[in-house]
């Protein structure tokens, strides 16, 4: 097993640290694709955990480009909604590819009359067999239990037919699609470049891993991405974490802040910046622990510490911060001295619905 981990004291900081080449490696694969032609109304976005993540932020890449309403359903929860024949395009994302809820919720899309897709890393897996298309996402097994490379390898694929359809349903000119490619291409490197920034991020867990309570709060595309933080911080360090849409701070949970809690705030700079500031004014003024996560080096001036990530094309910034969000639970666990990859009660994939 030591040899498998080459050098790294984990499976999951091996795997975070392979994100490079796992979307290197996802955007070849999904380059040399010729049958990416689509024609919907309208889609459906279904998955479990990490992969359900993602989906949340295909919702807002898909609605942003294609202009179509999108719907995201937890896998566990799609079995419920009535059987509506609609012309839409069901997609199931899921890393193992063996999620009984989302195969589940696979079937009941296709006895819908929906047009069914997986987006998977596993070659063959069973979600194959009950989709009519299926994306691969070339990740490489990933053993932690915590998903690392196959969730930006999610990301990465959603964005590539995002873009593809948009160009398929003629929502996108060529130029668009030429430069949002372009684009895709440079996020192996900005991955890259935020590794870079492992041991600032150290030092950040060093501060705030002994917390009870912490809090990821986001907006858009970003709002996804402090799930995901949240998440992978419950998951690995058992800390109790939420994640949040900025805005809803002071609908509720504001209550909770109180001196010393730490906040971590995604501030990209995009159309979300002067209003998660506000929400950092926010926290800030009932004295929480902020730390912000930005290109923008102004954004110091309202945090207590700020990770300085590489600034990124719109749309991107999703996968630069939660790298930054990985390594932060990577680390907040391992200071507790946690199985990190093998958390208590938890499995790989979940066969059981
Ligand atoms: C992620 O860190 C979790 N282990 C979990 O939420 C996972 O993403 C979920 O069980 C879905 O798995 P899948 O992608 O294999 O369907």
């Amino acid at each position: 097993e030591d040899a498998e981990k080459s050098g790294y004291p984990h499976f999951m900081l091996k795997e975070i640290f392979e994100q490079p080449r796992a979307l290197d490696s996802t955007l070849h694969s999904l380059l040399s694709r010729n049958d990416m032609d689509f024609d919907f109304e309208r889609v459906t976005i279904v998955a479990c955990g990490t992969s359900y993540h993602a989906g949340l932020v295909g919702k807002y890449l898909i609605e942003e480009l294609l202009q179509i309403p999108v719907d995201v359903y937890y896998a566990s929860e799609y079995r419920y909604r009535p059987d509506v024949v609609e012309d839409s395009l069901a997609i199931f994302i899921t890393q193992s590819g063996e999620t009984a809820d989302t195969i589940a919720a696979a079937r009941k899309a296709k006895v819908s009359g929906n047009e069914t897709l997986a987006i998977t890393n596993v070659v063959g897996s069973s979600i194959t067999s009950y989709v009519d298309r299926v994306l691969y996402t070339n990740a490489g097994p990933e053993i932690g239990v915590a998903a690392t490379k196959t969730f930006t390898a999610q990301l990465l694929a959603l964005e590539y037919f995002a873009i593809r359809a948009g160009e398929s349903m003629g929502k996108l000119s060529v130029s668009q699609v030429r430069n949002f490619i372009n684009s895709l291409r440079k996020i192996p490197l900005y991955v890259e470049n935020t590794l870079n920034l492992n041991d600032i991020i150290e030092k950040e867990a060093k501060k705030i891993y002994k917390n009870k309570d912490m809090f990821f709060i986001g907006r858009s595309m970003n709002y996804p991405i402090a799930l995901e933080g949240a998440l992978k911080m419950k998951e690995i360090s058992y800390i109790h974490a939420e994640g949040y849409p900025a805005g809803e701070l002071k609908h509720g949970p504001l209550a909770l802040i109180e001196e010393g809690i730490p906040v971590i705030a995604l501030v990209p700079e995009d159309i979300t910046y002067d209003k998660m500031l506000s929400n950092i004014k926010e926290v800030s003024a009932r004295n929480a622990y902020v730390i912000g996560v930005s290109s923008n080096m102004d954004v110091g001036k309202y945090v207590d510490t700020l990770i300085k990530v590489p600034e990124t094309e719109l749309y991107l910034s999703p996968f630069v911060n939660v790298v930054v969000l990985q390594l932060l639970a990577y680390h907040a666990a391992r200071l507790l001295g946690r199985d990190i990859d093998k958390p208590r009660n938890l499995a790989k994939s979940v066969t059981v619905e």
